[in-house]
């Protein structure tokens, strides 16, 4: 039998592929109460629910919230794990695509924390996960519009960090490396690349999405999400990532910006 003070019931975004099913996947199966969202919902989920959820809709992240209070009584814990990528040199692409990618990757997250978070203040205790990227810690060459939504959301969760502590909630940013899911082959593009950028464009993603690194099991960073909701008081900012990837951080932090731009752009020679 499942102690039941080990029992959280929690939400997670995005559970109908990729990083998010994985995590609904694990913490069903570690006997926790898992809601996992989507706009798709064709998936058979094994010990959890999908409810409908576009997390670009005010409505519809409301109704969704609702039912999990009505049904559970509670959300002890929330992955804001829904998200997706763009690519494209930053000058092709239009304001209202950029928009989208932000309005997804930023206020998808804050909208559903606007839904949570009084229960959370409430009851004086909650968890918030968001899950953001390596690629919030520096510009990724034609991904900048997806560095610039993960760094936003960095930046955000540190200042929800500190407006909720007196209340008892924590918030905690995970930051994956590159795993196999759908976010690849799911990238907004811009409508057409112009021709100054296309050799130099062509090569980064074939680098990219030749990259190792996206055949890495995305149980990995599930595994991370259960260690962290069961710390009494986790710390903010948190990796799923290995080698040069966890290591691109750190030189981040100590090279010259020109150096490291440099370093970058080697690697998808
Ligand atoms: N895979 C990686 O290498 C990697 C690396 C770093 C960070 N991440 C981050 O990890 C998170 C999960 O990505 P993934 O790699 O698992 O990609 P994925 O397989 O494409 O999954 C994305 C998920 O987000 C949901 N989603 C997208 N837009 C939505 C919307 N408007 N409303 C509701 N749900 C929406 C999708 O569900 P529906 O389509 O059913 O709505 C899907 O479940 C993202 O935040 C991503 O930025 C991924």
């Amino acid at each position: 039998m499942t102690d039941q003070a080990f029992v959280k019931v929690v939400l997670v975004t995005g559970g109908s592929s990729g990083i998010g099913e994985a995590i609904c996947r694990r913490l069903a199966a570690e006997g926790h109460r898992v809601y996992g969202t989507g706009r798709k919902l064709d998936l058979q989920p094994v010990g959890y629910r999908m409810i409908p959820m576009d997390i670009t809709n005010d409505e519809s992240v409301e109704q969704g919230v609702q039912l999990v209070l009505e049904e559970a009584g509670r959300i002890d814990v929330v992955v804001n794990n829904a998200g997706m990528g763009i690519q494209g040199p930053a000058e092709d692409i239009s304001p209202e695509l950029a928009l989208h990618v932000i309005d997804t990757n930023v206020m998808g997250a804050h909208r559903v924390c606007r839904a949570v978070l009084p229960g959370m203040r409430e009851r004086g205790q909650g968890l918030v996960i968001h899950i953001t990227s390596l690629a919030a810690n520096y510009g990724l060459p034609f991904r900048g519009f997806y560095s610039a939504s993960k760094a936003a959301l960095e930046r955000y969760a540190e200042a929800q960090r500190m407006e909720l502590a007196p209340f008892g909630v924590h918030v905690v940013t995970l930051q994956p490396g590159e795993y196999r899911t759908g976010i690849a082959a799911a990238r907004a593009r811009p409508a057409s690349i112009g021709p100054h950028y296309a050799d130099t464009y062509d090569r980064v993603m074939r680098v990219l999405d030749g990259s190792l690194h996206y055949s890495r099991d995305p149980d990995e960073v599930a595994v991370k999400v259960s260690r962290l909701i069961h710390r009494s008081s986790p710390y903010g900012v948190h990796f799923a990532a290995h080698g040069v990837q966890r290591l691109s951080v750190v030189l981040k932090k100590v090279l010259p910006s020109r150096l490291f731009e440099r370093l970058m752009m080697r690697h998808y020679r």
